[in-house]
């Protein structure tokens, strides 16, 4: 007689460790779960939201291993050995606000602030790759990263911001 497996039987836990925002976590989960699940509901990291179900809105952005991924597009175990950082890692190390995220409140880039933690996840490694880009490169960069209140205007003056201050300078606005 065949033998009957079970759904639960079926579905093992993995043993997974990840780094993040420079934490060691080890965890058994599920090889279905989701990276962002395991930030959001396994590591209580709610920072990277979840805006649609299509890879697409980019509000779930994270740093992982040095590239900005959409951590609902992955499962956890892929970020099995992994170093990540979310939105809840960015500030400099004494506390105070990185230049991004001063960036975003001087320059008003957020209005719900849905978006913001995937847009300042995203712009972190663009300004890692580029670290004095265009306007337009910037536009380019966050094409994939959605704002439904539409603040596209301030969100790439954050930007320009932190990327002024990380290379020194201030920040001046461009004549309208
Ligand atoms: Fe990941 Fe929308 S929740 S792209
Ligand atoms: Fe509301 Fe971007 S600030 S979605």
């Amino acid at each position: 007689m065949d033998q009957v497996t079970t759904s639960a039987e079926a579905i093992e836990d993995v043993a997974i460790t990840v780094t993040v925002n420079g934490t060691r976590y080890k965890r058994f989960v599920e090889p279905r779960l989701l990276l962002i699940h395991f930030l959001r509901e396994d590591l209580n990291l709610t920072g990277p939201h979840i805006g649609c179900d299509t890879s697409h809105c980019g509000a779930c952005t994270i740093e992982m291993d040095g590239m900005s991924v959409k951590a609902c597009t992955l499962f956890a175990v892929q970020a099995d050995g992994a170093s990540i950082t979310t939105i809840e890692g960015m500030a400099n190390a004494d506390g105070t606000l990185s230049a991004l995220q001063e960036g975003f409140r001087q320059m008003h880039g957020l209005q719900c602030g849905f978006c913001t933690p995937g847009m300042i996840m995203r712009a972190h490694v663009l300004l890692k790759e580029n670290p004095n880009p265009t306007e337009e490169e910037i536009r380019f960069g966050i094409a994939g990263n959605l704002c439904r209140c539409t603040g596209y205007q301030n969100i790439v003056k954050a930007i320009q911001y932190a990327a002024a201050k990380l290379s020194g300078q201030d920040f001046q606005e461009a004549a309208e």
